[in-house]
C-alpha cells in the first residue's frame, strides 16, 4: 500500500512565503487524500505492489483509468514539489544547472521570467515545471495531475499552481506566490540531483 511520505522539513519551514497553515492543509489534507484515494483504487488489483511511476505511465491518456492516473500522479507530484522547496532557497543556482540555464534561456533573468509566466498562465489547476529533454532544459506547464515524464521530459523542479497551494496566503494573487517561490524557495540541490539521474 502507498503511504504519505514525511515532509522534508517542518510545516513552518517555508514561512513567510508559504504559511504552516497552508502546508498543514496542502500536505495533511490534499496530499493525504490522494494517497488514501489511490489505496482504495488499487486494492485487489495488479497495481497494489506497483510503483507510482508504473501506474502513472500505464494509465496516462486512458479515460477509463482517470481516477487511478489522477490520484497516483498527484501523490507523485506533491512529493516532488515538497522536495523541490526549502527555506532560504530560490535565487540563482550554480554549477551545471546554471550553465544549462544560460545555454537554454540566455541567462537566469530570462529563465525566471519564463518560468514565472508559464506557471502563472496555466489556465485552471496544474503545474509549472523545469524539466530536461534531449539534454536541454525546458520550461513546461501541465494541466491538473499530469507530470512531464508521460511526455518524455524529466522534471527537475515544479511549482504547484492549484489554488489550494496558495489561496490561504495569496488569495487570487497567483503571480505573487509563483515569484516568491522562485525567489525564495526553489531547492537547486534537488534540481541538480534530478539532473544527475536524467
Ligand atoms: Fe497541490
Amino acid at each position: 500500500m502507498f503511504t504519505l511520505p514525511p515532509l522534508p522539513w517542518a510545516e513552518n519551514a517555508l514561512e513567510p512565503v508559504i504559511s504552516a497553515n497552508t502546508i498543514s492543509f496542502h500536505y495533511g489534507k490534499h496530499h493525504k487524500t490522494y494517497v488514501d484515494n489511490l489505496n482504495n483504487l488499487v486494492k485487489g488489483t495488479d497495481y497494489e505492489n506497483a510503483t507510482l511511476e508504473k501506474i502513472i505511465n500505464d494509465t496516462a491518456g486512458k479515460p477509463d483509468k482517470a481516477g487511478l492516473f489522477n490520484n497516483a500522479a498527484q501523490v507523485w507530484n506533491h512529493t516532488f514539489y515538497w522536495n523541490g522547496l526549502r527555506g532560504n532557497g530560490g535565487g540563482k543556482p550554480s554549477g551545471k544547472v546554471a550553465q544549462m540555464i544560460d545555454a537554454a534561456f540566455g541567462g537566469y533573468d530570462n529563465f525566471k521570467k519564463e518560468l514565472s509566466a508559464t506557471s502563472v498562465s496555466q489556465f485552471g489547476s496544474g503545474w509549472g515545471w523545469l524539466a530536461v529533454e534531449g539534454g536541454k532544459l525546458k520550461i513546461m506547464k501541465t494541466p491538473n495531475a499530469e507530470p512531464p515524464f508521460i511526455k518524455g521530459a524529466t522534471p527537475l523542479l515544479t511549482i504547484d499552481v492549484w489554488e489550494h497551494a496558495y489561496y490561504l496566503d495569496y488569495q487570487n494573487r497567483r503571480p505573487d506566490y509563483v515569484n516568491a517561490v522562485i525567489d525564495k524557495l526553489l531547492n537547486w540541490d534537488f534540481a541538480a540531483e534530478n539532473l544527475g539521474r536524467a
